[in-house]
């Protein structure tokens, strides 16, 4: 039965329900959630809400659902949704209610994850920042004020959810949800502490009545009846606290987050198959992808600190709501071959029999005689040939073939057989903009701004986080007998901070600046100053890049400038002025007068661009207007040229950009073997990230305003905004062959097809196969991007391709030598490597006239 009619089924059921006719709910068992009384094997997928926009939603589930989906996750996001306390907000991307109507709209199940404390590479780990300054408060401990607190929002977005009806229990789509987040480690440093806390939470949790079971993620503790689950690469190694628990992966990370100055990592699809494969066939019976759909940290939402504006995650679906492949649609022939496994996987226990020193097999029978086996080999080097009921069966190195019945492999987690989508961004009849620009002024700070204090402050303490800019400003004599005044060298200004970034600025000049990074917050600035006779003005900006998500008690770390700062190489040495009087205004002047927004934005003098932009000065705001793009491709700003800072569009943030390049090594790498975020990794040398999603719902037809504020002074004139869409596509798929047996992916079933693979291609919708650009029916090597012809090549190859695609959005080619006129290398396994162009549809007019 499919997803949809289930849960329609399921509401009227439900409706039975009052009538108190018929039971519905969701139960566990040791082998599975138990749904209306059925063990099933669920695929899930992490979307965040406020990482996409409303008006994406449908499309990004009803992605998730044609992937093969049945559950969207999503975490609950506390400082969303309670800027001050008891104020709520629920509106627009905060629309929580709204998402998960959608979710079950598309006849899909929702995982909640209340936390409230959420990780997440989330601004303070989702907890919002006036929750630090309540009196007595200690964060994720045994602690009164905390626990009031976190019951109070556990219990409002419970009740929200109740009046919804959106639990399972009330005929709704959420038939799990979550309290706390990895809470294990933590909890065992804290001991009695934690152990209390976390077993509070877990009776509070479920005192809420959901009518649907709990899970603590990372909690081996967690207290019946609720269940403990995994995160992490790899979770085939998990069992549960209990006996009749089953086995929950709550987080399969499917790609890795990203920091401003840090390589892209991505994770190979074999090898997330590989590993999704593997917690199957040793009895795991949910799957959660974190993430399926990354999406972007709009306004200041990203933590770390340093996290990007881009959750890309190398998710299934990208940042910007496109399929990537071939990992989608690999992904999703994974969850066909599994579910066509459901009701042995569900029924039995695994029969493991070894078939060689790293081969095994694992089979699942069923009393009703149903059969399932999962064939492994473990070699990350090595294909093995095994034996398995009198059968052969090839499994290349670091796979899992599945065989619903026992003999037929549906699917070898390292073929890939999808295509490969190349995506690029391209320009749109929008990329000039007309600029102007205005100074922020730093010369004079407006009293009634600012306030005075002996020493340095704790940043966070005095923004509030309103702001991610402090200004620490104090002033200098300097005697004209100073020796520097007369030929000897500059004194040095070392300035020490526990992070994020600074830049100093001596008497109106920028004067230098220093980072952090996410490893190493703290940083010490040390530069010559150029300092003059007389009063002396040193003002230090700094600057917080997100407040961090993870670690003890992160909530009271510290941002800022701690000290000391001090003058080295003066008359008397080294002058300390950590204790001097300090001036302190938070935020930048052009965010007091709301310079981001249409209506603020003509209280001050704009300087037209082309003279200003020249002179690449230091904290500037920049404005233009732009009209929408036609179409609908998703947009971005290609931001190369820029150095730090954020982006405004029609008064709504798209983020904190950062064009800061990209350390590490990125020497490509094999899908076989133990992943790590560190083993494949892209963009080295490059900005970290170069574009930022602006999102179509935020557009007008004409006259957007997008306002720019550059911390470090980039330049304007080569901003463009630009449009993502696939640029080719390529693919890759053998001949079948006797002794492998391989049924092509698209061939469940139908048995005339068994010997006759083929090739797919599909261009975006609005798209179509401009062009062939190589085609080889033979041996060919290398890889999408590079293909070469290979020793054997069917010389048709070209024509019988360009024949059958070329002018269509999408076309199917069988792999078979008929195909191509005569066998090429006859006795030689032969393949078919195309890549097609991609361009897009345009209607030529021919009407003369
Ligand atoms: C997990 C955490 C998630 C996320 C992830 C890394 O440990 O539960 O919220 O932070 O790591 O992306």
């Amino acid at each position: 039965m499919g997803t949809v009619s289930a849960s329609r089924l399921l509401a009227v059921l439900c409706f039975f329900l009052f009538l108190g006719l018929i039971k519905c709910s969701v139960t566990y068992d040791r082998k599975a959630i138990v749904i209306n009384g059925q063990r099933r094997i669920l695929f899930s997928g992490s979307i965040h809400y406020p990482r996409s926009t409303p008006d994406m939603w449908e499309d990004l589930i009803q992605k998730a659902k044609d992937g093969g989906l049945d559950v969207v996750e999503t975490y609950v996001f506390w400082n969303l949704h309670e800027p001050s306390p008891g104020n709520y907000n629920f509106e627009g991307r905060y629309d929580l209610v709204r998402f998960i109507k959608i979710i079950q709209k598309a006849g899909l199940y929702t995982h909640l994850r209340i936390g409230p404390y959420v990780c997440a590479e989330w601004n303070f780990g989702g907890f919002p920042v006036w929750l630090k300054y309540v009196p007595g408060i200690s964060f994720r401990t045994d602690n009164e004020p905390f626990k009031r607190a976190m019951q109070g929002f556990t219990e409002k977005i419970v009740g929200l959810m109740k009046s919804e009806n959106l639990f399972e229990s009330q005929g709704g789509p959420i038939i799990l949800s979550q309290i706390e987040n990895e809470y294990g480690k933590q909890s065992k440093l804290l001991g009695a502490d934690g152990y209390n806390y976390m077993s509070w939470a877990a009776k509070m949790a479920v005192e809420t009545g959901t009518g649907v079971p709990w899970v603590m993620c990372k909690e081996d503790d967690a207290p019946d009846p609720v269940i403990n689950t995994c995160n992490g690469f790899y979770c085939e190694a998990f069992s549960p606290n209990k006996p009749y628990k089953p086995k929950i992966w709550t987080e399969a990370w499917s790609g890795w987050f990203t920091d401003f100055g840090g390589p892209i990592h991505q994770r190979p699809v074999q090898d997330l198959a590989f590993a999704v494969a593997k917690f199957i066939q040793k009895g795991g019976s949910f799957v959660n992808y974190y993430m399926y759909h990354g999406g972007t940290n709009f306004g200041r939402t990203a933590g770390g600190p340093f996290i990007t504006t881009s959750y890309d995650y190398d998710a299934p679906i990208d940042e910007y709501g496109l399929i990537r492949q071939p990992k989608y649609g690999h992904l999703k022939e994974l969850h066909k071959a599994i579910k066509m496994c459901e009701r042995a996987l569900v029924s039995a226990d695994p029969i493991i029999t070894s078939l060689g020193n790293f081969q095994q097999a694992h089979v699942y029978t069923s009393e009703s005689g149903d059969c399932a086996a999962f064939l492994s080999n473990y070699d990350t080097k090595s294909a093995a040939r095994v034996m398995f009921n009198n059968m052969h069966y090839n499994l290349p190195p670091w796979s899992i073939s599945i065989l619903p019945d026992c003999r037929n492999v549906v699917f070898n987690t390292a073929k890939v057989g999808v295509q490969t989508s190349n995506m690029e961004m391209l320009p749109t009849s929008s990329q000039m903009f007309s600029w102007e620009t205005y100074d922020e002024d730093v010369s004079s700070l407006d009293e009634s701004s600012t306030f005075t204090a002996s020493g340095l402050l704790e940043q966070v303490n005095v923004t509030r986080d309103a702001s991610d800019y402090l200004w620490y400003i104090t002033s200098v004599d300097i005697s004209s007998s100073e020796s520097f005044l007369h030929g000897k060298e500059l004194p040095t200004l070392l300035v020490q901070s526990t992070g994020h970034a600074l830049h100093v600025f001596i008497n109106g000049q920028l004067s230098g600046s220093a980072f952090g990074t996410r490893e190493r917050r703290r940083f010490t600035y040390t530069g010559k100053v150029n300092l003059h006779a007389g009063t002396n003005r040193i003002a230090l900006l700094s600057v917080a890049v997100g407040l961090p998500n993870v670690g003890g008690h992160f909530e009271s770390w510290n941002t800022g400038i701690l000290g000391p700062v001090a003058l080295h190489g003066l008359n008397q040495g080294k002058w300390d002025l950590s204790w001097q009087k300090w001036t302190y205004q938070v935020g930048l002047k052009g965010e007091a007068m709301n310079l981001v927004s249409p209506n603020g934005m003509s209280s001050v003098e704009w300087i037209a661009g082309s003279l200003a932009v020249q002179k690449q000065q230091p904290l500037t705001w920049h404005k233009a207007y732009f009209d929408a793009p036609e179409g609908d491709e998703p947009l971005a700003l290609d931001m190369d040229g820029m150095g730090k800072g954020e982006i405004w569009i029609n008064g709504q943030s798209i983020g904190r950009y950062w064009t800061a390049y990209a350390s590490g090594t990125c020497n490509g790498c094999s899908y076989a073997g133990t992943f790590r975020p560190t083993k494949c990794q892209a963009g080295c040398g490059q900005p970290t990230q170069q574009w930022y999603h602006v999102p179509r719902s935020w557009l007008k037809p004409t006259q957007n305003l997008l306002v720019i504020f550059e911390e470090l002074g980039g330049d304007p004139s080569r901003i463009s905004l630009v449009k993502r869409s696939v640029a080719s596509v390529c693919a890759e798929v053998s001949e079948f062959h006797p002794t492998i047996k391989n049924w092509h992916i698209e061939s469940y079933g139908r048995a005339e097809e068994l010997h006759r693979p083929k090739v797919h291609l599909r261009c975006s919708p609005g798209q179509a196969i401009s062009s062939i650009k190589f085609a080889s029916f033979g041996t060919p090597l290398g890889t999408c991007g590079s293909y070469q012809q290979g020793p054997c090549h069917a010389s048709t190859s070209y024509a019988i391709l360009e024949k059958k695609c070329v002018g269509k959005q999408r076309c199917a080619v069988t792999i078979a030598n008929s195909n191509f006129g005569q066998d090429p290398c006859p006795n030689i396994l032969k393949r078919l490597s195309v890549e097609a162009v991609c361009a897009p549809v345009t209607y030529t007019n021919n009407w003369k006239g």
